[in-house]
């Protein structure tokens, strides 16, 4: 049998696999990710998440074929660097990821979009199986995105893809990461909902998962940010559907899984904004395989 390491590096956690062609995951795990420590450290820290699974593999017999990785930002067509647009990880701009992996592990290595390896696996393995329109969002640290478009999935020019994060849901909003202003991610991302669950409540350092809890136990503070959540992902879904009349919206992440309340306050929230015969046969789902699509697809890249 074959196998692959996957890495999802995100901007809070990087999660390993080992991975194999039929998508059984027989290791894996998950480590910090370094995000303000700069690039050396974040290479270092997935080196230790691929030589984690290595060991496995040694150990079992298994031969990994290389390593592919799911990571923030644009990355060059040839999946090697890392050119911009991962503005929550520390100096992750002109990155040789690929080179700097290969050196430390010796495994040959690819990388790719994060949303786009999430995509690749739920489309392979998951919510998407079957699927010729489909578009991807991640909600986490940053938002992202990728599209299945007449069954291929859509690279962009140079393989630069989509960046839904940042479409625009306020002209007149705050700064956002990435220079622009009132972006999605900005006021959507997981990220958002805790900078705003802070401003109201001060600062209790409730993370997603404790607002969620605090919404569910009645909380009118955790109400009204996922309020404002749902509000502004599903006007950030509702245009996306608009462009691309997709048959299915599949959502990672987190906080996608916090429960079906979640989704069927999603779905209102776009069903308000959205025109209606272009979602005609759009149906919104979580995505299916948590958070192991990222890793799943990553190794896609290499088996
Ligand atoms: C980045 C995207 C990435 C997303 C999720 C955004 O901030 O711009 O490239 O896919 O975060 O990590």
């Amino acid at each position: 049998m074959e196998y692959a390491i996957g890495i999802d590096l995100g901007g809070t956690s990087i999660k390993y696999a080992l991975v194999s062609k039929e998508g059984a995951m027989p290791y894996a795990g998950s480590l910090d990710t370094p995000a303000t420590a700069g690039a050396r450290a974040v290479l270092d820290a997935i080196a230790t998440g691929v030589a984690a699974c290595a060991d496995y593999a040694e150990a079992n017999a298994l031969t990994p074929l290389g390593v592919g990785i799911g990571t923030p930002g644009v990355v060059s067509a040839d999946g090697r660097r890392v050119l911009g647009g991962a503005e929550n990880i520390a100096g992750w701009e002109g990155v040789d990821l690929a080179g700097g992996i290969e050196e430390r592990s010796g495994l040959r290595t690819v990388a790719s979009n994060d949303a786009n390896a999430m995509a690749t696996g739920e489309w392979l393995f998951g919510a998407a199986r079957g699927a010729s329109d489909a578009l991807f969002v991640t909600v986490g640290t940053g938002i992202g995105s990728a599209a299945l478009i007449d069954g291929h999935m859509w690279r962009g020019h140079g393989g630069r893809g989509m960046e839904m994060g940042h479409i625009t849901v306020k002209c007149d909003g705050e700064p956002c990461a990435c220079g622009g202003r009132g972006c999605l991610e900005h006021y959507a991302s997981t990220s958002a909902l805790v900078r705003r669950y802070a401003e109201l409540a001060g600062d209790t350092g409730a993370d997603g998962r404790e607002i969620v809890r605090l919404y569910l136990a009645g909380d009118p503070t955790a109400a009204q940010v996922l309020s404002e959540h749902w509000a502004y992902l599903g006007h950030g879904i509702a245009s996306m559907i608009n462009v691309f009349s997709p048959q299915l919206v599949v959502v990672g992440g987190g906080i996608s899984e916090a429960g079906d309340f979640y989704f069927e306050r999603l779905r209102r929230s776009v069903g308000a904004q959205v025109i209606d015969v272009c979602a005609a046969e759009t149906r919104i789902v979580p995505a299916e395989l948590g958070n192991r699509a990222g890793c799943l697809g990553a190794a896609g890249l290499i088996l």
